[in-house]
Formats: C-alpha cells, sequence, structure tokens
C-alpha cells in the first residue's frame, strides 16, 4: 500500500488547556466534509482496556502508588491494543486517523516530568510499533498561565478528561510545554507547532491549512 492510499496517522498533542480536544472533532468535521474517512481515538482509551486505565487514572487513590514508569508500562500496553485494533486497521482500509496524544505524551509525561529514562521509552516504543511514527503531529502550544486559567475556568464544568494533572503548578505546566517544544524541535519531520491561544475558529482554520499543505505531499 502507498503514502497515498492507506489513510493517515495524525496526533494531536499539547499540554492540559489548549484545546486540543476541541480541535481534533473539528479537524475530524472538515476532513469528512472533503469525504476523507476519519477516524477520532484518544489515549488513554478508545478501547475497552484504554478506557477502563482512563478511570483508574482519574483516581488519586490508584494512582498514587504507581512510578512513572509503571504508568509508562500501562500506557504501553494500552496503546499496543489501540494500534492492533483501531489505529492500524483503519490505516489499511484508507480511513485517517486522529489520535488525541500519542507517545509523544509519554516521553513528555513519564519521561521529561517524571525522570523516565527517555532511551528506555524509546526501547518500548520500538518494542510496540517499531518504526512506525505519526505522519503528522500537531503541537498545540500556549503560555502555561493562559492554559492554567482556561483549566480553572473549566473546572465547574462536567469534564470527562483525565485530571490528574490540570491541578499542578505553573512551573509543571511550563516544564510540559517546554519538553513539548523541544520534542517538536527533535520530530520536526513530522511535528508542527499550532499556536493556540487564539480563538477556536482562528486556530481551527489553522489546523486546516496544515491538514490542507500536508495532502498536498501525498
Ligand atoms: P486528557 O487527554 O484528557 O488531556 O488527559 C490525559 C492525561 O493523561 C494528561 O494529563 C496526560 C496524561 N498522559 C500521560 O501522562 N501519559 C501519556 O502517555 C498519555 C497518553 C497521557
Amino acid at each position: 500500500m502507498t503514502r497515498a492510499t492507506r489513510g493517515q496517522f495524525i496526533t494531536f498533542e499539547g499540554g492540559e488547556g489548549t484545546g486540543k480536544s476541541t480541535q481534533i472533532q473539528r479537524a475530524a468535521a472538515y476532513l469528512r466534509a472533503k469525504n476523507v474517512p476519519v477516524e477520532v481515538v484518544r489515549e488513554p482509551g478508545s478501547t475497552p482496556e484504554g478506557e477502563a486505565l482512563r478511570n483508574l487514572w482519574n483516581n488519586p487513590s490508584t494512582t498514587a502508588s504507581w512510578e512513572p514508569l509503571t504508568e509508562a508500562l500501562l500506557l504501553f500496553a494500552a496503546r499496543r491494543t489501540l494500534l492492533c485494533r483501531i489505529i492500524w486497521p483503519h490505516l489499511q482500509q484508507g480511513t485517517w486517523v486522529l489520535c488525541d496524544r500519542f507517545y509523544d505524551s509519554t516521553l513528555v509525561y513519564q519521561g521529561v516530568l517524571g525522570g523516565v529514562d527517555i532511551e528506555k521509552l524509546m526501547q518500548l516504543k520500538y518494542l510496540i510499533m517499531e518504526d512506525f511514527e505519526p505522519d503528522l503531529t500537531l503541537l498545540f502550544d500556549m503560555p502555561a498561565q493562559l492554559a492554567l486559567r482556561r483549566i480553572s475556568k473549566r473546572q465547574d464544568i462536567q469534564h470527562d478528561g483525565v485530571i490528574r494533572y490540570d491541578t499542578m503548578a505553573l512551573q509543571l505546566h511550563e516544564k510540559i510545554r517546554q519538553a513539548y517544544l523541544q520534542l517538536a524541535d527533535i520530530f520536526s519531520f513530522r511535528a508542527r507547532i499550532v499556536k493556540a491561544r487564539a480563538s477556536a475558529d482562528i486556530v481551527e482554520q489553522a489546523v486546516c491549512t496544515l491538514l490542507e499543505t500536508h495532502k498536498e505531499t501525498l
């Protein structure tokens, strides 16, 4: 199967409060309107195992005892089921898969934040997917202070996202931001930065332009 006929795997990354989960739905609607078949998935989640992990993640009495390496192992195990059952079969059929977080999140949260050796994480990455990589990664970037303000506004709202890191201090959000920017540099062959502080409509336009540019390369 050539690159043009298989589906494209596009990951949406960034810290909490950067709006990536809203934008993934808008991107899916944009592509569907152009007759591109699209599947949207999230991590952790989108398989029974992944959703169970998401539920565990939301329970501080469980996660408090997890070391970052344990977290990484659980995330990579759930990631493997997601790849085998949903992502790879859909790509083979020509469906584009939009994924809300992928292994870059593990490098940032369990690696840079949790202190797990990045080399170890890359070995786990290779174990479950060898050289498979996203075709495009959209990194939603905004000042940490602004992201925190957005998070505090939505805390009254019903939110089924993972809340564990929402309450972290500004310093940690800034660390996450810098780690993502560094990754964007390292993975410059696939990563594009989206300036996420603008209104949702303007950010959507930027995302759609990046998707169109990507389509032209196929
Ligand atoms: P969200 O997708 O609702 O933003 O929540 C996901 C949370 O899980 C977020 O705080 C980051 C965390 N996470 C990790 O720590 N490592 C990972 O590999 C993934 C996918 C998520």
